[in-house]
């Protein structure tokens, strides 16, 4: 949102998406009433292993939610996916906060498992773009488990691209899993060639 000068206040309007099966769920900012489901969900995705590098949520219930009270909405973004009153998952996107870094954010994101598959993810990181270029970040990249098929056809599917790759980054469940860089420069900007 922007004010009469065209500042903005890194705040985004809630958005209503429609899933793939045509119903509608709804994509918002998050706010302190949330902090219990955000942190069962990094625990039940943390528990699953194989998706995100955490083993679980760092901050308790109120830790999170007084995080939530504080959080600078220039420098970082918290949103949830919602349908019907029940929380589907949430991204967090994160601003670089250097002078030189600030033109780049990188964000982590999770559904809850019967959330999944249903294209709910798609929603949740278009609005966080939309956040991105109000604040005007021109980069946004993330990491993600090279045997994580799913999560790499989303980010895939909305322009995202390889840019680099560590080998063996995490061992899980005795094998080793390559992590993967992946980045995607907002238009109009024209990213430096290799
Ligand atoms: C990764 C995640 C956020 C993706 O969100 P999502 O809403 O489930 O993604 P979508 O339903 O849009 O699916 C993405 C792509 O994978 C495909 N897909 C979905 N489920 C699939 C499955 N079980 N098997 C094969 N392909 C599948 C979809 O068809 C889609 O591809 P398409 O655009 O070519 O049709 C979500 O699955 C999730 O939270 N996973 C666990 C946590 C995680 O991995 N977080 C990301 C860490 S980097």
């Amino acid at each position: 949102m922007r004010d009469a000068m065209g500042e903005t206040s890194g705040r985004v309007s809630p958005t209503v998406w429609q899933d793939r099966a045509g119903a509608d769920y709804l994509v918002r900012m998050a706010e302190p009433r949330d902090a219990g489901a955000l942190v069962a969900l990094l625990n039940e995705v943390g528990r699953e292993e194989i998706f995100i590098a955490d083993e679980g949520s760092q901050l308790t219930e109120e830790q999170q939610a007084r995080f939530l009270e504080r959080l600078n909405p220039l420098q970082q973004c918290l949103l949830v996916a919602e349908q019907g009153g029940q929380t589907l998952g949430s991204l967090e996107m994160v601003r670089g906060t250097l002078q030189k870094n600030r033109h780049t954010a990188t964000f982590g994101m999770a559904l809850f498992p019967a959330a999944r598959g249903r294209g709910i993810g798609r929603g949740l990181l278009l609005t966080a773009e939309r956040w991105a270029r109000q604040v005007g970040i021109q980069k946004i990249s993330l990491a993600v488990f090279a045997t994580n098929d799913v999560a790499i056809r989303l980010y895939q599917s909305l322009g995202y691209r390889e840019e680099g790759r560590r080998f063996g980054q995490y061992r899980i469940r005795g094998q080793w899993v390559d992590e993967i860089w992946m980045a995607h420069w907002l238009s109009p900007v024209i990213p430096p060639t290799r």
